[in-house]
């Protein structure tokens, strides 16, 4: 299957790593620690391309010229899940900005219903990385970038742990110029618009609200 959007992180600690939070034998307080441990590996590969710009800087022993970001970056967690994955990038973007979507999948309609929207003031200059682990049906997260650009997001990219050939390709279809950043593309979804093989419901393995 090919994508022109998407990108797959292959890294065997990240292979490591989602081999566990597929096991059903893993309980709430290994996978909420796990998903945190792979995004702050996959924040590596996501921000290789951020522009830098030269700085000057003293060392103790003379004046040399270094490199910093060159403009603010803004993640955005779709709450639930994306709150974990969130914490492990900020591990290694300490000072970046987080806005929050709250977003859940009406289990009938399967569409999703937005609650809560805090956006910084200023992401339209921000490189903006929106995050959830799941990327099923894809609704939740066109949805999601929707109202990012509505809000004035301009560069935006999609990073999740599993992505579904379904989400990817309404992505690919609604937000062309928008990267999906994912550990891997899982096979179907199944009647529910569940991922196969998935990893079940990351929102209730994270927080064990099954
Ligand atoms: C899950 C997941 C995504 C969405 C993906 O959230 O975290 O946000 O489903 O499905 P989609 O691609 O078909 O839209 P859920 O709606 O279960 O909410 P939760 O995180 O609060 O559990
Ligand atoms: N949301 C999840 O948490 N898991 C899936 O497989 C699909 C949507």
């Amino acid at each position: 299957m090919e994508f022109r959007n998407l990108r797959i992180i292959d890294h065997p600690l990240i292979r490591q790593k989602l081999y566990f939070l597929r096991s059903k034998e893993t309980g709430s307080v290994n996978f909420r620690s796990m998903l945190n441990e792979v995004a702050a590996l996959m924040a590596y590969e996501v921000t290789r391309t951020l522009p830098v710009k030269e700085k000057e800087v003293d060392t103790p022993l003379e004046k040399t010229t270094g490199h910093v970001l060159a403009c603010p970056v803004t993640l955005i967690p779709i709450l639930r899940a994306g709150l974990a994955m969130c914490d492990g990038i900020m591990a290694v973007i300490p000072n970046a900005r987080v806005g929050h979507i709250g977003l859940y999948r009406d289990h009938k309609t399967l569409r999703p219903v937005q609650y809560y929207l805090k956006l910084p003031s200023d992401i339209a200059e921000s490189e903006i990385f929106i995050i959830d682990p799941m990327l099923a049906t894809g609704g939740s997260a066109a949805a999601a970038i929707d109202l990012v650009k509505e809000h004035g997001g301009a560069s935006i990219s999609f990073i999740c742990l599993v992505a579904a050939p379904e989400g990817v390709r309404l992505l690919e279809e609604r937000h062309p110029e928008v990267p999906v950043y994912a550990a891997a593309l899982d096979r179907q979804l199944n009647n529910r618009a569940y991922i196969l093989p998935g990893l079940g419901d990351a929102g209730d393995r994270l927080y064990g609200t099954q």
